[in-house]
């Protein structure tokens, strides 16, 4: 079956991948594009999103595009750089200036197709820096914006041209703050574009099993199955297509799971059927071995992801399994934060996207049927095959595991950066009365679509949460170098943090693996853990006040996507028994709630 298509031009902001997703939430399928793809791309679909993106349209950045996109008579609409592009187009001005941030009003001001159904002021979000000052003949202003009753007024906000069929949005109505947002979407795509809501995930399974079964042909398919509902999910996929003979399951003990997981996993797996060709390998020998004396995070995924495939191939040739496919539960955003997209930064390397594995996708050995799909329509899928309620809604668990929620570290603290941010980190918490100390290491966070690899910054302070969050807000609009606040649960004001040499170790990560253990455990008796989206716990080589060796942050987090974050709030009653615990754990060096969103945070510290 062809499903109608909206193409999603992609120029940079990682907001394009919110765009599809919301596109697809209405059983409509969206396809991410990029900017200079060639014009035959474009014609077979129904129509056109253009995206956000770092670069300024009144400077005339990234104009290369194919711009013959505006010639085809399918229905456009473009986010806030896209609407400045399709305003430039059509002979608007577009200057540098006039920028809004966050919540505002959208004040509709004439009957609009693409506003049907909405009322007269809207809760939209900005984050622009250049404005629209003039649209060309054809269109006119559907909407305007202002903040609060005495704020300054913003003109085209939105504007249209119901003959030519192009709309332009200041605002993003693809993220949560845009009240409407998915109306609007929908009126765009559904009513706009005409097309047909038949991209359900009953249509994906059939035409799945199908392109598995001519893809891999008379080839069998090793699947690495590290047991989490992405390659479950895949697993059950691939039996459906291929039959248990064709299909050969690797579970790979790492030496870098949860603790008991391994187990689990195996058992999990001959419960659901798929144990036929199931094989189990303790590799955390290897893993630990190439891990050796390595610190640099970035170097960290690229040994895990690599030492995967040599695992794999190595028990392919013991097993005799020939002529297969390496399979991989991969989805979206795993290709997208590894840089996978032109004008996207690397902000870290997925496992599943090392250049061994990029290797063999070049050599069309790899089989991935989820790639294209989203965290939530592989729930969605996953209960669909009927998987049990406990899997498809377990917490994301990155493939290279505790590997990268173990921080190391060569002992010598970075001071020439301390010595700008510490006066300016104390003048910001200091207005708050809370007492801040930045951290002598540093973590990988996403500020503006980038890597930023900076220092965090703890808070001590018995406060209410509101107040906690405010400071940490304030210190990441203030000062520069920094990309997380941590809240100290250990009690008092620690006052010396000394940065200790450490690597990756069995002794540290079984360390990890106790308090991990706690805190998941911790959760579910407080029946809180479906609540929350997924909570890495952390381990930083640091002696506090000359006490310890590692400190413990642990990292609580609501989101919908994994592409933005923000820090959840754990129960006094959980806090209480999670410092009792894991403070009473030999070496412990002190105990911190991660109250970072993201961006400028990550989900993952490494
Ligand atoms: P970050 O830390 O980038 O994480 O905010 C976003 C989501 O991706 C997960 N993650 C990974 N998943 N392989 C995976 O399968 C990986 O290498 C990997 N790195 C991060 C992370 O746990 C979160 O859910």
């Amino acid at each position: 079956m062809r499903h109608d298509t909206i193409a999603v031009i992609d120029f940079g902001g990682q907001y394009a991948h919110l765009i599809a997703n919301k596109v697809r939430r209405l059983h409509v399928y969206a396809e991410i594009r990029q900017p200079e793809d060639p014009i035959e791309m474009f014609r077979a679909c129904k129509g056109i999103i253009i995206s956000g993106s770092p670069s300024f349209s009144a400077f005339g950045e990234d104009s290369g595009y194919t711009k013959a996109i505006y010639d085809l008579p399918i229905p456009i609409v473009g986010f806030c750089f896209g609407h400045q592009e399709i305003a430039k187009h059509y002979g608007g001005k577009i200057v540098h200036g006039g920028k809004e941030w966050g919540h505002t009003d959208l004040h509709v001001c004439a009957d609009s197709p693409i506003f049907k159904g909405l009322g007269k002021i809207e809760q939209v979000w900005m984050s622009h820096f250049d404005t629209v000052t003039e649209i060309g003949p054809d269109f006119e202003e559907i909407g305007w914006s202002q903040l609060g009753a005495d704020g300054d007024v913003h003109r085209f906000a939105a504007i249209a041209s119901d003959k030519l069929k192009r709309y332009g949005f200041q605002y993003h109505p693809e993220v949560d703050d845009t009240v409407n947002g998915e109306t609007m979407i929908a009126n765009f795509v559904l009513n706009i574009c005409g097309c047909k809501p038949t991209w359900t995930m009953g249509n994906f399974v059939d035409e799945e099993v199908r392109k598995i079964r001519e893809r891999v042909g008379g080839q069998s398919v090793f699947l690495l199955a590290s047991g989490g509902i992405d390659s479950t999910v895949c697993a059950v996929l691939l039996g459906k297509a291929l039959g248990p003979e064709r299909l050969h399951l690797l579970h790979v003990d790492n030496g870098l799971m949860r603790k008991d997981e391994s187990r689990g996993v195996v058992e999990r797996f001959k419960k659901m059927g798929l144990g036929a060709n199931l094989h189990f390998v303790d590799a955390s020998e290897d893993f630990l071995e190439a891990l050796k004396g390595v610190v640099e995070p970035e170097k960290k995924r690229l040994i895990i992801g690599n030492t995967f495939i040599k695992v794999f191939e190595r028990e392919a040739r013991k097993l005799g399994i020939e002529k297969h496919l390496l399979g991989q539960g991969t989805i979206y955003p795993d290709t997208i934060e590894t840089g996978g997209t032109k004008r996207a930064d690397t902000i870290k390397t997925h496992h599943n996207r090392v250049p061994l594995v990029e290797d063999m996708i070049a050599k069309g050995r790899v089989i991935e049927p989820l790639v294209d799909l989203y965290k939530v329509e592989v729930r969605e899928l996953g209960e669909l095959l009927g998987l049990d309620h406990d899997l498809v809604w377990k917490h994301p668990f990155p493939g290279p595991g505790l590997g990268v929620r173990l921080l190391c570290g060569t002992g010598t603290p970075d001071t020439a950066e301390f010595e700008r941010i510490i006066p300016e980190v104390k003048k910001a918490a200091g207005k708050f009365g809370v007492e801040a100390e930045v951290l002598p290491f540093r973590s990988v966070g996403v500020k503006a679509d980038l890597r930023a690899y900076e220092h965090p910054v703890l808070l001590s302070a018995d406060k209410p949460w509101e107040k906690i969050l405010e400071t940490a807000g304030t210190i990441f609009r203030d000062v520069y170098g920094v990309n997380r606040c941590i809240w100290n649960l250990a009690g008092g004001t620690p006052k010396t943090f000394e940065p200790l040499p450490a690597t990756v170790t069995r002794e540290r990560l079984d360390l990890l693996r106790e308090a991990d253990a706690l805190v998941m455990d911790g959760m579910r008796r407080h029946g809180i853990y479906g609540d929350i989206w997924q909570c890495p716990t952390v381990l930083v080589p640091l002696r506090v006040d000359g006490k310890g060796r590692e400190f413990v942050i642990v990292r609580p987090i609501h989101s919908e996507r994994a592409m933005t974050a923000r820090p959840a709030r754990f129960p006094e009653a959980l806090i209480a028994d999670l410092k009792r615990q894991i403070l009473a754990l030999p070496g412990v060096s002190g105990l911190a709630l991660d109250v970072t969103s993201k961006p400028p945070g990550t989900i993952e510290w490494e």
